[in-house]
């Protein structure tokens, strides 16, 4: 299974956001995708879609993806607004609570979609309204291997946005440890490309489409950076999973094979 990954686009009917046309970067994305994965079997879209949870926002985000046939998932992050996300687009998932989650199950593989927003709060929330309908979904896949993707990460990763992580996740934890069948967290949230492993299970981040996150650990304050913008295209087979991270800024020109004239060029 391909997959494509859009993560913290952070879109606008038009104004900027740090700097930064979220438009004119979903534009890169979408043009990436068409040329690079055209055949893609889904694309996710990780929270933060705009940036300040408008439904002019939605609106210019739908019409960014247009170009896009693959079915897209939405998931709900801090910057989203979850009340207008549904007005805009009234055909997504919920749970029975009304949130954003949702699963697919593939051939091989159960693809878990959950809401980690909270009404006006920047930090990530996992209630347990949300874990009851994760117990449920986690059983329900039995022996298949679960893929989990969320906005906000449930563990911290040493950047200043550490304080917004979900909240009380040891809950989250022992449920999704206990199932013993979660194979991969995929994130938003951290503008910025990451990899590790939680308590054994492994996770990755992604720099997404808007603003980066500067490499600056705690206890620095946030800088940011106009890139990298990054798309993910995931492949998944069943126990196996291949993250593959393109940036779509084009600032690396293609090199001969032979690699001779890189030098000569400098
Ligand atoms: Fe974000």
């Amino acid at each position: 299974m391909k997959i494509v990954l859009l993560a913290d686009t952070h879109l606008t009917a038009g104004s900027l956001v740090r700097g930064i046309d979220p438009i004119a970067r979903l534009n890169l994305c979408v043009a990436a995708i068409q040329k690079l994965v055209p055949d893609a079997d889904l694309c996710v879209l990780m929270g933060d879609n705009v940036e300040n949870g408008s439904e002019d926002g939605y609106r210019a985000l739908l019409e960014c993806l247009k170009p896009l046939k693959m079915p897209i998932r939405f998931l709900a992050g801090n910057h989203d607004d979850r009340n207008t996300l549904l007005k805009v687009m009234p055909e997504l998932d919920r749970d029975q609570g009304g949130y954003i989650q949702s699963s697919l199950e593939t051939k091989r593989e159960v693809l878990l979609f959950l809401d980690t927003a909270k009404s006006g709060e920047n930090v990530g929330d996992y209630c347990e309204e949300k874990l009851t309908w994760l117990k449920e979904k986690l059983k329900d896949a039995g022996q298949k291997p679960v893929y989990i993707f969320m906005h906000h990460p449930p563990f911290k990763t040493g950047f200043w946005n550490d304080h917004s992580m979900v909240r009380d996740a040891a809950e989250f934890l022992a449920v999704v440890t206990a199932a013993g069948n979660v194979r991969h967290l995929f994130l938003g949230h951290t503008h910025r490309a990451s990899s590790g492993s939680w308590n054994g299970l492994t996770w990755t981040t992604m720099h997404g489409s808007c603003y980066a996150n500067d490499f600056e650990l705690l206890p620095a304050k946030p800088n940011y950076r106009a890139g990298p913008a990054d798309i993910g295209i995931l492949l998944l087979n069943g126990n196996e999973s291949v993250l593959h991270y393109q940036d779509v800024l084009g600032i690396h020109p293609l090199i001969e094979y032979s690699g001779k004239s890189i030098r000569e060029s400098q």
